[in-house]
């Protein structure tokens, strides 16, 4: 399925294993991570969710070429149930990015609790350069923690950045030696494991509380747009460069 879902000890980790196409993300592979964290919102015993690739590899982004083919439409697709079951999960989130991390693979990161990288960790947004726009309420989130000039820089330029960077930007909590930075965040997401539910819980719901519906708003706004971006010759002549490994040429669009 290329997304391993396993609970043990109270924490349920979803992670990516599709190392030949970088864990690019494909609508079942969204379905599967989106069954997951619903799994571990039912579940009593599961106290928390971590989110992972490989120690070389987090997530080289959306599947472009199932983008392409199967071009997501309304709230009901696996990447919005994903996204929405990210952005109100109760439970903690912990995530341990290492390698890349592109575009939703940086964004979700934006609705986790506390994040672990590795230091070979590149994340990178780079909807503009592939004719979309920004998706997983980024275009709040990201100058929320970021400010408005260095959210701007990603958002806008969409050059990768590293985990020194993206710790100093808030995305990050620490960065750790890549061959570390799973076991790390496991053991933190044990500490949280041990604690008591209903006071995690609690503070997750009250520090979201000002946000109140703004994330899921903007998704929705993010979403109209992205769809209709989606389906554009812009990103059409993105993704077809990619795929023919050359550089795209936007000149002709105004
Ligand atoms: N969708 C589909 N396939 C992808 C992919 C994606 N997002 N990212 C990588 N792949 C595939 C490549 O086509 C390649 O397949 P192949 O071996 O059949 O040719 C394989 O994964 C390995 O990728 P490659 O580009 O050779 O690895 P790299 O280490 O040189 O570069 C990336 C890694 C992530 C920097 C580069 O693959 C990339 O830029 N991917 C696209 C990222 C992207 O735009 N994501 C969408 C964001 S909305």
């Amino acid at each position: 399925m290329s997304i391993d879902v396993r609970t043990e000890a109270g924490i349920a980790t979803i992670a990516f294993a599709r190392p030949d196409k970088k864990n690019a993300i494909t609508a079942d592979m969204y379905a599967r991570m989106a069954d997951g964290i619903g799994s571990a919102t039912a579940d009593a015993a599961t106290r928390v969710v971590l989110l992972a690739g490989s120690d070389a590899c987090f997530t080289a982004g959306n599947d472009l070429q199932d983008f392409l083919a199967n071009p997501p439409a309304g709230d009901d697709s696996p990447v919005f149930r994903f996204l929405h079951a990210l952005a109100a999960c109760p439970k903690p989130v912990v995530a341990a990015p290492c390698g890349v991390a592109v575009g939703v693979g940086t964004t979700m990161l934006l609705h986790c609790d506390l994040v672990y990288a590795g230091d070979n960790a590149r994340f990178s947004v780079p909807f503009a350069q592939l004719g979309l726009c920004p998706e997983a309420a980024s275009s709040l989130l990201l100058p929320a923690i970021a400010g408005w000039q260095r959210a701007a820089e990603k958002l806008l330029l969409g050059e990768p950045f590293g985990a020194d960077e993206a710790r100093e930007m808030g995305l990050v909590n620490r960065v750790l030696p890549a061959a570390e930075a799973i076991g790390f965040a496991r053991a933190q997401a044990a500490k949280l494991a041990a604690l008591p539910p209903a006071s995690l819980r609690e503070t997750k719901r009250l520090m979201k509380r000002a946000l109140g519906e703004a994330i899921p708003a903007q998704m929705a706004a993010e979403g109209q747009v992205f769809g209709r971006m989606l389906r554009a010759p812009e990103a059409r002549e993105a993704f077809t460069a990619f795929f023919e490994k050359r550089r795209p040429d936007f000149s002709s669009f105004s």
